[in-house]
C-alpha cells in the first residue's frame, strides 16, 4: 500500500477502537473525504474495519478463525462460504468429503490444527496452531491449463502479503511463497477430473502466521509473525488472500494466461538463479532458470546450453 495508506493503517491500529475520520484527517493533513476512500480501499485489501456515522472507524483485528465464517470476503468472480473446524487430519480431506457431497465452488475449510496435514510431492506439513491452514473448492468446469492455477495461487498470496504488510514475498516456483529465502507459505493443488472435465480442484494454502517452526525447520521456514516483529490477526489475512486470489481466478478463467504469468515473474524469487530441479521421474537436472512459460513451466538452460522445460517437481536455489 502506498505511504498515506499505511499511515492510516497505522492511526486505526494504534487507537484501539474507534477514531474519528476527522481526527486521522487532521493527524495526516489530508481531507475527510481522502480518508473515507483510503479506509474504502484498505477494506477492499482484507482490512475489517467498522465504520459508525458518530464514532468513526475501527480496525477489528480478529485472530480467533472461528469468527472467520462471518467475514467471508464478497467478491465478483467467487462466492465464498468459510467453514472453521478445530482440528483435523487435513484441510484437503475435509473439503475432499465436501467437494463429493456437492459442496459449492468457493466452499473454504479453514483449520486451526491438522494432525496429518499434506505437502506437495507426499511430504508432511507441519500444522500447529497459530497458523492459517486452509483449502479452497473450486469447479472450474474445463480447464486447460491446471498448472497455471497453482502459479496463481501463489501470486494471490505473495501480493496480499506485500499489499496488507508490505512484505516482499517472492515465488520460488511453482508456487512456494519465500522471505528471505525462507518458506512462508506452501500451496497444494489437488483436483479430480474425467477425460474431458474437471470435477473440482482442491486448493490448499498453508500460510505461517502466528505458529512456531520447530527447530529442525528453521533454516527453511518463517512465520509473518518473525518477519512483522508483531502476531498478524488471520481472519483479515485469511479475507485478503482469498480477495486477490479471486481476481487472479478470474484472469484465469477468462484465458487471460499472460497476465498471470507476467505477474509470478513480477514476484519471482527463481529466475535468474542457478536452480537442481528434481523431476518427478526421479532425473536431475542443473542450470539456470530463465523464465516461465505461458503454460507455467520453468524454463532451464543447462550447462551445455540446452533448454528443459519443467513442468512438475521440485527445484532448489543454488546461488
Ligand atoms: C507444500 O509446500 O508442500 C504444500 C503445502 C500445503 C499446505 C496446505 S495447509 C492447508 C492444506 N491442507 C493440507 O493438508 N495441506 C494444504
Amino acid at each position: 500500500v502506498r505511504f498515506i495508506e499505511r499511515e492510516v493503517l497505522k492511526i486505526l491500529r494504534e487507537s484501539r477502537g474507534y477514531v474519528s475520520g476527522t481526527d486521522i484527517a487532521a493527524a495526516l493533513g489530508i481531507s475527510r473525504a481522502l480518508v473515507n476512500r483510503i479506509v474504502g480501499k484498505l477494506k477492499s485489501l482484507g482490512f475489517v474495519i467498522e465504520a459508525h456515522p458518530r464514532r468513526g472507524y475501527a480496525l477489528l483485528e480478529i485472530d480467533d478463525l472461528s469468527r472467520a465464517p462471518e467475514y467471508a470476503p464478497r467478491t465478483p468472480t467467487i462466492e465464498y462460504r468459510i467453514h472453521y473446524i478445530e482440528r483435523c487430519t487435513s484441510t484437503q480431506d475435509v473439503a475432499e468429503d465436501l467437494a463429493r457431497a456437492q459442496a459449492p465452488e468457493g466452499t473454504v475449510i479453514v483449520a486451526e490444527e491438522m494432525s496429518c496435514g499434506r505437502g506437495r510431492l507426499g511430504r508432511k506439513w507441519f500444522a500447529p496452531r497459530g497458523g492459517l491452514w486452509f483449502t479452497i473448492i473450486l469447479r472450474p468446469g474445463a480447464i486447460e491449463r491446471l498448472h497455471l492455477l497453482s502459479l496463481a495461487a501463489g501470486v494471490a498470496v505473495a501480493e496480499a502479503l506485500n499489499e496488507m504488510y508490505s512484505v516482499s514475498a517472492g515465488l520460488k516456483w511453482p508456487n512456494d511463497v519465500v522471505v528471505g529465502g525462507k518458506k512462508l507459505c506452501g500451496i497444494l493443488v489437488e483436483a479430480k477430473a474425467e477425460a474431458d472435465r474437471v470435477l473440482y480442484v482442491l486448493l490448499g494454502i498453508g500460510i505461517n502466521v502466528n505458529n512456531d517452526i520447530p527447530p529442525e525447520l528453521r533454516d527453511q521456514a518463517i512465520a509473518l509473525r518473525e518477519v512483522l516483529g508483531r502476531n498478524v490477526p488471520r481472519v483479515e489475512l485469511l479475507r485478503g488472500v482469498l480477495i486477490s486470489f479471486a481476481k487472479w481466478y478470474s484472469a484465469l478463467k477468462g484465458r487471460r494466461y499472460r497476465d498471470i504469468v507476467d505477474a509470478w515473474k513480477r514476484h519471482s524469487a527463481t529466475l535468474g538463479k542457478r536452480v537442481r530441479a528434481r523431476l518427478v521421474t526421479g532425473e536431475v537436472v542443473e542450470g539456470i532458470a530463465i523464465d516461465v512459460d505461458g503454460y507455467g513451466r520453468l524454463v532451464m538452460r543447462g550447462d551445455d546450453g540446452s533448454l528443459r522445460y519443467i513442468d512438475a517437481g521440485d527445484i532448489e536455489h543454488l546461488g
